[in-house]
């Protein structure tokens, strides 16, 4: 691990240890970057109230403690250690950072299988924005969890089964297979589903036949399952192009839709009852977690059956957790999904912990999507007021990155290229950026700006660095220095460089692909600080400067495209 942050709190804990005693080795060291050196430990402070010690000699004894670490440690203010590296300590560890083909990113043991649960739009209506950013963070954290050696199970829970599939089977049957196939296969699911709910309420034999469809379909008949099967597969072909279009890592092997747990959910009933985990009241089997009440104080339920009967949305999930601790033996489930179902989910865990189908050991983490808004503040909508469709927001994103870089002279081929990895990568890293909690404005203009915190600003910062080598006509990969730091800005680049593994770490730890983004564009601002005042292939610069130079290209054009990479925005080889 070359991360400067964990090698110093693993420095500091031990010199806790050896000064304090070994109770304080687990203790947190306060590590934080400072203004006045590289770090800065704060412990002592904390560390001289449970010792009722002053904090000044707390820190002067840690500060003995490290009187071999390669760097200088100072005592300052009320307590604080300040810390600074020397320069051949970092390029040392910059130096393996390159030679190492992982970056020196760890992996994660013992590895651990973790369920991803995203995407998952509903395929009796078309996929909408909302949708787009549970499939965006969703990726992003399976490839995460994939580079540092974990298990990744994708699921996509798609709203495929329930009652509206007998009205959309019977307009399906009355428009011919071919014609809603065709429907389908565009994108117009809201479309189809609009027209076959008009009929539905105002013609009172279609309601009849809908509603028998309803029956046939839940009792397995062999030829409406056919009908379900090409109204689905028609849906899951326009799923596909949207996933194609934003190079999303899902596939119809990741198919977990509501559909699956189907004939499951009569035992999910059956023994929640039995445990005594779920009883009935007015009707419906219920589950009552502790702690959960309505506006009027009254216990609020959990509805896993309702009293017509029928089973809903928490019964497939109680179902799906089941499956997921028990068949797939996962450590950690993680729902990408709208913050608005919050209240859902935490009844679903808890309800799941009181029939022990959650045992303590798997942890099951709703990672809350923010709401897309338009630029008015408001929930994200056309002018019509209806839902924009997906497909025409991506084109959108591509036809303006397209009319951004119209004018760099590239042929035809190229610039469609460029311009679909600018477009996808623009809207992908707008919604990765900013915390997948939080509210999220939908604005072209800022997400496609070539300045900032941008895709297309960080696409560009590495393009710019293979441009460097084409040319000095260097190949990357033979750029291996040896690396040594003179001016400031090299040594701030290096420093920033060797962050790579413990951010990673973070990000996939908490969900929070947002801490790898601000990382990966304090880099590209490093390197731009650095290219500026640090000539690189000018003549001039003595060899072994140049050597360097180019070494710390190297590195950073790397840790960049891994970066980008592990967030699925695309990295063009020019811009
Ligand atoms: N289809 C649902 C929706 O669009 C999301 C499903 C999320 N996953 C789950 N296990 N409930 O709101």
């Amino acid at each position: 691990m070359t991360d400067p942050q964990i090698v110093l709190s693993e420095r500091v804990q031990q010199a806790l240890a050896h000064a304090f005693g070994p109770e304080h080795a687990d203790a947190d060291p306060l590590i934080r970057p400072s203004q006045f050196a590289d770090f800065q430990a704060n412990v002592a402070m904390s560390l001289a109230k449970r010792l009722r010690r002053a904090p000044r000699e707390v820190a002067e004894a840690i500060k003995t403690e490290l009187s071999d670490f390669p760097g200088t440690v100072e005592v300052s203010g009320p307590g604080f250690l300040n810390i600074t590296l020397d320069d051949s300590w970092i390029a040392a560890e910059a130096q393996q950072m390159l030679a190492d083909p992982r970056l020196g990113v760890g992996t994660i043991t013992p590895s651990q299988t973790v369920v991803i649960d995203y995407s998952a739009p509903n395929a009796a209506k078309e996929m909408h924005v909302g949708h787009l950013r549970t499939t965006i963070v969703g990726d992003a954290l399976a490839r995460l969890h994939e580079h540092l050696g974990n298990t990744v199970v994708r699921q996509n829970h798609l709203g495929d089964w329930g009652t509206p599939f007998g009205m959309l089977i019977e307009h399906l049957l009355d428009i011919g297979e071919e014609a809603a196939v065709g429907q389908l296969e565009a994108g117009m699911g809201t479309e189809f589903y609009q027209a076959a709910r008009v009929k539905f309420d105002g013609d009172e034999a279609f309601k009849l036949r809908a509603r028998v469809r309803v029956t046939t379909l839940q009792s397995g008949d062999p030829e409406t399952l056919r009908l379900w099967h090409v109204f689905m597969d028609a849906t899951v072909r326009y799923f596909n192009k949207i996933y194609g279009l934003l190079g999303v890592t899902l596939t119809d092997a990741d198919i977990a839709g509501e559909s699956m747990y189907n004939s499951m959910l009569q035992k999910t009933c059956d023994d929640l009852e039995t445990s005594g985990t779920a009883v009935l009241s007015e009707g419906a089997l219920c589950v009552f977690p502790p702690g959960f009440t309505g506006s009027d104080d009254k216990p609020l339920p959990l509805i896993i059956r309702k009293s017509d009967g029928g089973y809903g949305y928490a019964t497939t999930d109680m179902a799906a957790i089941r499956y997921r601790v028990h068949d797939l033996k996962v450590d950690r489930i993680l729902y990408v999904v709208g913050s608005e179902q919050a209240l859902h989910f935490r009844m679903v865990f808890a309800a799941a912990r009181m029939a022990s189908w959650l045992p303590d050991s798997v942890s099951a983490e709703h990672v809350q999507i923010g709401m897309m808004l338009g630029k008015d503040g408001r929930r994200f909508k056309t002018r019509s007021g209806e839902s924009t469709k997906l497909m025409d927001l991506l084109q959108e994103a591509i036809d303006r990155a397209m009319a951004a870089i119209a004018d760099r002279g590239y042929d035809e081929a190229t610039t469609r290229e460029i311009a679909h990895a600018v477009g996808m990568g623009a809207v992908k890293y707008a919604d990765l950026s900013v915390s997948h909690d939080s509210e999220y404005v939908l604005d072209f203009d800022r997400m496609l700006a070539f300045t900032g915190n941008t895709a297309p600003y960080l696409q560009y910062a590495q393009a710019r660095i293979r441009s460097i080598f084409r040319r000095g006509e260097v190949d990357p990969a033979s750029a291996t220095g040896p690396i040594r730091l003179g001016e400031p800005a090299e040594r701030a680049l290096a420093l920033q460089l060797l962050g790579l593994g413990a951010v990673l770490e973070h990000a996939t730890a908490a969900s929070e692909p947002h801490r790898l983004c601000a990382y990966i564009y304090a880099t590209a601002t490093a390197f731009t600080d650095f290219f500026e005042q640090c000539p690189v292939l000018k003549e001039g610069v003595d060899p072994d400067t140049r050597a360097s130079r180019l070494a710390l290209c190297a590195l950073t054009l790397r840790v960049l495209e891994t970066g980008l990479d592990l967030l699925g925005v695309p990295v063009p080889e020019r811009m």
